[in-house]
């Protein structure tokens, strides 16, 4: 149900895994979340240009509120793994390639590391978030979760590199845990907390 008296966001991704996690996250907080798929009548796909996320991020926000008007909401996140120089990084989502698939990029990390052994497989998630407001202004947000890679995939909720990556203190993947507990400590869930600080929204 729509209430016309919140503030309309638009959530600028396509990424299917990340729009459920920001709805769930943000489910009572007032604010009215609009889709791409729901803006749009077409498929848009945005060019990521820059070489850092906060730039992607700004990118894809820019992008969204020049074609909406409306307060345009963007994540760009990744995984950074230690031995491999913090890679994938901004280049997550294309890590095996362009085209590549989750399982595909899943495969390519566990392939690159097959050599290091479990003390030496620290990684972070990052998810750097834009709030655009105005044509002149924007909001911009950071979350981090750190942990380590596993040998193999394993569970399977969440998206992306989940089955792979154990949260520090636990001995359990991202994707063996339920929403509820990713977002008590996923890097999205405190880039959005940081965001909301900011904006000076509280939930309802
Ligand atoms: P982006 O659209 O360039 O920000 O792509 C981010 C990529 O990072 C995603 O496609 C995933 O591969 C990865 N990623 C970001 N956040 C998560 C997460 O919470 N779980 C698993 N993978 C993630």
């Amino acid at each position: 149900m729509h209430n016309n008296s919140l503030k309309k966001v638009l959530v600028a991704t396509s990424n299917r895994g990340k729009l459920l996690e920001i709805q769930q996250i943000l489910r009572s907080v007032p604010l009215e979340l609009i889709s791409m798929d729901e803006y749009f009548d077409s498929q848009v796909e945005i060019e990521e240009t820059g070489s850092t996320f906060e730039e992607n991020a700004l990118i894809k926000a820019q992008w969204v509120y020049n074609k909406s008007g409306l307060w345009a909401l963007a994540d760009d996140s990744g995984l950074e793994v230690d031995a491999l120089g913090g890679k994938p990084g901004v280049l997550s989502a294309r890590f095996a390639g362009v085209n590549a698939g989750t399982e595909e990029n899943n495969r390519k990390l566990l392939n690159e590391l097959e050599n290091i052994s479990a003390s030496d497989r620290s990684a972070r998630f990052r998810c750097v978030l834009v709030l655009k407001t105005a044509p002149d202004s924007y909001l911009c947000s950071e979350g981090v979760c750190e942990g380590h890679i596993g040998f193999e995939p394993r569970g399977s909720n969440g998206f992306g590199y989940d089955p792979l990556f154990i949260p520090e203190g636990l001995d359990r993947t991202f994707a063996q845990l339920s929403s509820e507990e990713k977002h008590l400590l996923s890097h999205r869930a405190k880039a959005l907390k940081s965001l909301l600080e900011k904006l000076n929204v509280l939930p309802l």
